[in-house]
């Protein structure tokens, strides 16, 4: 079966492969790509690892390198500096050395956290990539963001670090629990509200229905423009936080117990609502986009309130200076980024939270 391919221009260049049975062309990529690698640490978590960790070590073994298994427990909670510490830890102990790889074999909890544990072991070392969520397939697999979270927020401690090459296997995502197929779709409509006017129409029409491969591919490469315009985040990528300064917030004052792709669909109604009482867009806005979250099981409200929201918001990474730059949008498919102080952003958010 032939896989959809798109070359990521970074600094260090990559290719993603999408498609059925990408995982089965691991050890293959791996050995091509990292030809002094003798060992290969699959990091993975405890939901993940049962269904597809076999086929991943399979296929590095049958490329003559030696695979180990990482497994963590599944959820938000594991992107901790300890299990970070404790990877790095396992990969001493293991004697792996400068040349060997490592595979993030999950969704973005393990992408994020594998990814850093590759840039600063030993002062970096070469990982892979492989999606098996919706949400990492077309977002946080691609573009060499990885991080850990802490206390006071997600990501706090991370480094940009490009994989050698991202494979998505899109039988895996046969296997996702509804739910977090359905949080995934909200990091699908949020590229199609920042750049793909024709991808936001088809979505509300066919819903969940749509074609994995194609519409990955597509988000793909809307991220890889993006990448190859402003790979170290200092301007232009910022548009795609698009309902994320709200969204991080709610996760964190939710202890989590709020799924990612829910809080992005939330701070995205809230932005969207919010642009159109500003008057940055039309009220036709924030109908469309609450009306296609709404139609894929997406919330649009929260009853978190703003006192709790800012703190956490005031302390997003995006931060710079003394203001928040908030992705606005003004039209699907044009969204513009706007510096807001604090006291800008508590009156923008609480207008759009009312429902
Ligand atoms: N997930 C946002 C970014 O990669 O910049």
């Amino acid at each position: 079966m032939s896989l959809n391919t798109i070359d990521v221009p970074a600094s260090k260049p990559y290719r993603v492969m999408i498609g059925p049975g990408a995982l089965d062309g691991l050890g293959g990529q791996a050995a091509a790509l990292c030809p002094k690698a003798e060992r290969v640490c699959v990091v993975s978590d405890d939901a993940v690892y049962p269904l597809h960790g076999e086929k991943a070590v399979s296929s590095l073994r049958e490329a003559g390198l030696a695979a180990e298994a990482y497994v963590l427990p599944h959820g938000e909670a594991s992107k901790n500096t300890d299990n970070l510490i404790a990877l790095l830890n396992f990969l001493t102990e293991r004697r792996f050395t400068r040349s060997d790889v490592l595979v993030a074999l999950g969704g973005g909890v393990i992408g994020d956290l594998a990814g850093f544990a590759a840039a600063v072991y030993m002062r970096g070392v070469a990982y892979i990539q492989c999606p098996t969520t919706l949400l990492s397939a077309v977002d946080s697999s691609v573009g060499g963001k990885t991080a850990v979270d802490l206390p006071a927020g997600k990501n706090l401690m991370g480094a940009f670090w490009q994989p050698k090459c991202v494979l998505c296997d899109t039988d895996t995502l046969d296997t996702l629990p509804d739910d977090v197929f359905t949080d995934g779709c909200a990091e699908v409509i949020k590229t199609a509200i920042l750049f793909d006017p024709s991808l936001f129409a088809s979505l509300s029409i066919r819903g969940k229905g749509f074609d994995r491969a194609d519409v990955i591919a597509r988000c793909v490469r809307h991220k890889s423009d993006i990448v190859e315009k402003d790979e170290f985040d200092t301007g232009l990528r910022g548009l795609l936080n698009l309902g994320h300064t709200l969204g991080h917030a709610a996760e964190l004052c939710s202890d989590y117990t709020l799924s990612h792709g829910r809080a992005v669909a939330i701070g995205t109604a809230v932005v969207s609502r919010a642009a159109a009482r500003g008057g940055f867009c039309g009220h036709d806005l924030p109908e469309a986009v609450c009306a296609i979250l709404t139609r894929f099981g997406l919330p649009t409200v929260t009853d978190i309130p703003i006192d709790r929201l800012m703190e956490p918001m005031l302390s997003d990474k995006k931060r710079s200076g003394g203001v928040v730059n908030v992705v606005v949008p003004e039209r699907i498919g044009k969204c513009v980024l706007r510096p807001m102080d604090a006291g800008t952003l508590r009156k923008f958010m609480e207008s759009g939270l009312k429902p």
